[in-house]
């Protein structure tokens, strides 16, 4: 019999109840790279939409920290360039900022002035969308700089916490594998 990606792929999520906080669900990946036949189930979904000359990206951006994962071997299968959207004051040379907020506090995103040139077409990626700020504060930058983001990839969306609506709804079109609802 055959599962399909988005089950094969689920049942290699670890779900860790209460962390980092009380009543948090942590849904964890790190099962799914150990792995090597499923971490490459996961990079191939990725790496055979991208490849479609309707999709393929100039170049691939990924969120700090587990973006850059993903973020980077799908960039070298496509034989695009990598830049990294990282916390703030970890980026050596200028960058421009954005800062939003999280359920509690705010979080500050950096990017090189020269990581992306006007009219690029990038692909923003991360492991996980939950209320969307990460992904939303990385194309705000990006178009910053007069990129274009083609599309925002994940593996996995938390639909509940509303952050991929809101992305939809704020025009960045959205693939990601698996859902937990
Ligand atoms: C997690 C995850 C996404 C973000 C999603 O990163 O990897 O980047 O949160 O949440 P959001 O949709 O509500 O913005 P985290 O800040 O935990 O950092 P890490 O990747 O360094 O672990
Ligand atoms: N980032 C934000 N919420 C998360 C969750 N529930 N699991 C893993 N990463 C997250």
């Amino acid at each position: 019999t055959s599962i399909s990606v988005n089950e094969y792929l689920r049942d290699h999520i670890r779900t860790v109840p209460d962390w980092p906080a009380p009543g948090v669900q942590f849904r964890d990946i790190t099962p799914l790279l150990q792995d090597p036949k499923v971490f490459r189930v996961m990079s191939d979904a990725f790496v055979h939409r991208y490849m479609e000359p309707r999709l393929r990206p100039d170049v691939v951006a990924g969120l700090d920290a587990r973006g850059f994962i993903l973020g980077a071997v799908v960039a070298h299968e496509l034989n695009v360039g990598f830049v990294p959207i990282r916390k703030k004051g970890k980026l050596p040379f200028t960058t421009v900022e954005e800062t939003y907020e999280l359920e509690y506090g705010s979080a500050t995103v950096e990017l090189h002035t020269d990581a992306v040139k006007p009219g690029d077409r990038v692909l923003l990626i991360d492991d996980l969308i939950a209320t969307g700020g990460t992904m939303m504060a990385g194309k705000k930058l990006l178009e910053k700089l007069g990129a274009t983001v083609v599309e925002g990839a994940a593996i996995v969306d938390l639909p509940e916490l509303g952050g991929s609506r809101l992305l939809r709804e704020s025009g960045l079109p959205l693939f990601t594998l698996v859902d937990f609802a």
